[in-house]
């Protein structure tokens, strides 16, 4: 589905990303972890477009999308939650849910319907202004406007981030429910033990390097090899 061979990244002249290497299998959850500022979300900006590889190829159902701009990467069927929930906060939710799809081949409520399924919260909230809803909620409709284009793959940049244990878990169900439906996840994510719990495979980026690559089953055993890199 997602395949990075030896990608680079600058911003302006700082090299931030040094041949990065990692791939995302069809309908697997993948997991980049690794401390702040070593690259994660450069690497993500680096994926949908925002701040194309400098060097490096980035192979989406076999196309190399180095160069494209986002909006057509995104009609290419990839979705970004970015990380921060920039969420809409003086619209409503559905005014939230509606910009999700703009520009996009739209079938009429289909989406929306579905969406309310999955996040029925959003359709209790559907009038309520995006700043009077939960961290959680928002997150939720976050995660919920990547989902109204459709996507079959899904970039998610730390969305635990500052929330309670219960809504982590919560959202963590979500995400398995997502997984089961067919959609590639590529998560961003500091906690090793919320991401073995979700994750089919996971990755630790140290200084914009992959320096570890496993299944949870192996992590568990090798922790000599990766604990230096996170908190654990
Ligand atoms: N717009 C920018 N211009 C210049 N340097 C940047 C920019 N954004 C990030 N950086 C630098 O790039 C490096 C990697 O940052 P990045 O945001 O990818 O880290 P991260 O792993 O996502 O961290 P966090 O977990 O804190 O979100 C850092 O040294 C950061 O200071
Ligand atoms: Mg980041």
């Amino acid at each position: 589905m997602l395949r990075l061979n030896e990608v680079h990244a600058h911003y302006g002249e700082s090299h931030i990303l040094h041949g990065v290497s990692m791939k995302v299998e069809k309908g697997s959850v993948v997991a980049l972890l690794g401390r702040n500022g070593m690259g994660k979300t450069t690497t993500i900006h680096a994926i949908i477009g925002f701040n194309p590889p400098t060097k490096g190829e980035i192979l989406f159902n076999g196309t190399n999308i180095n160069g494209f701009p986002p909006n057509k990467i995104s009609r290419m069927g990839m979705a970004l939650v970015p990380q921060g929930r920039r969420i809409f906060r003086s619209l409503t939710v559905k005014e939230n849910l509606i910009l999700g799809f703009r520009n996009n081949k739209i079938k009429d409520n289909h989406n929306l319907e579905r969406i309310y399924e999955l996040f029925p919260v959003l359709q209790e909230r559907a009038k309520q202004l995006g700043r009077n809803l939960s961290g959680g909620e928002q997150q939720m409709l976050a995660i919920a406007r990547a989902l109204m284009t459709e996507p079959e793959m899904i970039l998610m940049d730390e969305p635990f981030e500052g929330l309670a244990p219960t809504i982590i878990k919560d959202i963590g169900l979500k995400i398995e429910e997502l997984k089961n439906s067919g959609l590639s996840i590529l998560l961003v994510e500091q906690n090793i033990h919320f991401a073995a719990k979700i994750a089919d495979y996971l990755y630790i980026m140290n200084k914009g390097e992959i320096v570890y690559g496993g299944t949870p089953e192996q992590f568990h055993s090798e922790e000599d090899q990766w604990k230096r890199f996170i908190e654990i």
